[in-house]
């Protein structure tokens, strides 16, 4: 009998070795890579131990009928938006997040609405005591829905209580980094206990039909800590995010097997739980510095949902040799990108500058279009001339200075009149699809057009900015 050959496999991505090494090359992580027998379930091409012969099974045609996935509403719209109408019967969705952002409370929020609403929830935290757990659903008032509690870590007991009486809708496990089983000899919290555990706990919700969530913990680089094959084997992936000092906390999906990963979810957190926040553009543009240079309104869509939202820039001379691009809410390359169009086509001198470009509120914006309103909110911090404190703009601006259309003009400007907007600084595209006279559209073509424009209309009432200028 041939020799067997052991693999080295690294228990974060699933890259294989043929001898161990501290460093994965694939993932990057260190201590990852164990030993395991190349016929244990690595290989599919080893030859089957028990002999048996494969079974035909019957193929099945792409058309055919279809039924839209059972899905269980938790009745927080917000929640329902980003998992795309609910929890899916049998699936299994992981959340991350930041320690401390709300993750624990958004789910003892969800499992109360699905107990409220009849039906079996049950909360199971590894981290926190029954009593903690009791004490925060009373600081939100929840204390009198019926939602089952336990405080355990060991996934075979977990799955034996759960398989007791009737199927839950719901079942949180606070957090997959916690849970241990048997299955695996390593200890608790090492990556191969963790995947052991997801997926002891993903077969558990396939064959009972419960709706699993796992709360995940999040590394400092933003990804979920163990491994990231977790990410591969459940049906659905949240973030819960938000900026440290903000109240405002998103929801995004980052993949999503039953529904849209471009909706976000906003809630605010607030003394008594998380809030939600059904008008996103009325929260980022709150904080408005109406007439102050250096502000500009984005009208922006998060996926079937227009959100207003104000990009702020500074642009002081710097002091450094290299000088400075900060960016908090957007991609730096796209900042450097329209920084290079204005200092190439529109003869915007930015070289001796530090530029430090924020969303406002928290928001991160990934949209091209958003670009228009950068470059405006840039241009006018560097010239002190305030943008017109009733105007959005929006537009994608290309290599070559030209302003691009984007997608759904209609419904972004629908929102900017809905809030008090008067005019619109869109792409040339935009005003075809426009169906709202009360707004005053001006169409920039190109970004050189936008510069002088803006740069025409002076200083405004900024002594400590013209003072700069001058100097
Ligand atoms: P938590 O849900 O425990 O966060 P996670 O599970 O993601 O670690 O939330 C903890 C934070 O939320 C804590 O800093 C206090 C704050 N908080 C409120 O502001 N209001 C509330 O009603 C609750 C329950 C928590
Ligand atoms: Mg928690």
């Amino acid at each position: 009998m041939a020799r067997r050959t052991p693999s080295f496999v690294c228990q974060n991505c699933g890259a294989v070795y043929g001898r161990w090494q501290g460093k994965c090359e694939a993932c990057g992580e260190w201590n990852t890579i164990a030993e395991e027998d190349a016929g244990g379930g690595v290989a599919a091409t080893a030859p089957s131990r028990s002999g048996r012969k494969g079974r035909p099974f019957k193929l099945e045609p792409l058309a055919g009928e279809t039924h839209e996935a059972p899905r269980h509403a938790s009745h927080i719209a917000e929640l329902d938006r980003v998992t795309g109408g609910g929890f899916v019967r049998g699936s299994v969705l992981l959340v991350g997040g930041d320690p401390g952002i709300g993750k624990s409370t958004l789910l003892i929020q969800a499992a109360a609405a699905i107990a409220n609403a009849g039906e079996r929830a049950v909360y199971i935290s590894g981290e926190e005591a029954v009593a903690q757990v009791r004490l925060r659903a009373d600081r939100l008032g929840l204390s009198r829905a019926s939602v089952e509690l336990a405080s355990e870590t060991s996934v075979e007991d977990i799955i034996a209580t759960l398989s007791q009486g009737k199927t839950p809708r719901l079942v949180v496990i606070d957090s997959i980094q916690t849970m241990w089983t048997d299955s695996v000899e390593s200890a608790p919290g090492t990556v191969t206990q963790v995947r052991g555990s997801a997926q002891a706990l993903i077969r558990f919700a396939k064959k009972s039909g419960a709706a699993v969530i796992l709360v995940g913990h999040v590394t400092k680089d933003g990804q979920i800590a163990g491994p990231r094959v977790v990410e591969h084997m459940v049906d659905a992936v949240l973030s819960f995010e938000g900026e440290g000092a903000h109240q405002f906390r998103i929801l995004r999906a980052v993949k999503n097997r039953f529904g849209p990963t471009d909706e976000i979810g906003v809630f605010e957190m607030t003394g008594g739980g998380l809030r939600e926040v059904t008008n996103p553009s009325e929260l980022f543009l709150s904080e408005r510095d109406l007439g102050a240079p250096g502000t500009a309104v984005f009208a922006g869509i998060e996926g079937t949902r227009p959100v207003l939202v104000e990009i702020q820039a500074l642009v002081a001379p710097t002091t450094l040799g290299t000088p400075r691009r900060a960016v908090v809410g957007w991609d730096q390359s796209r900042l450097s990108m329209v920084l290079a169009v204005l200092e190439a086509h529109c003869g915007v001198k930015l070289s001796g500058h530090d530029v430090y470009l924020n969303v406002a509120g928290g928001l991160r914006i990934q949209e091209p279009a958003a670009d228009l309103a950068a470059a405006a909110a840039l241009v006018s911090s560097l010239t002190g001339a305030p943008l017109p404190a009733d105007a959005v703009y929006f537009g994608e601006i290309s290599l070559s200075g030209v302003v691009r259309p984007v997608a759904q003009a209609a419904a972004r400007l629908k929102e900017a009149q809905k809030l008090g907007f008067a005019r619109a600084v869109v792409p040339d595209s935009a005003r075809g699809e426009a169906a709202e006279p009360a707004l005053a559209l001006s169409t920039a073509d190109n970004l050189a057009g936008l510069v002088a424009e803006i740069a025409a209309r002076g200083p405004g009432r900024s002594p400590a900015k013209l003072r700069r200028q001058e100097a």
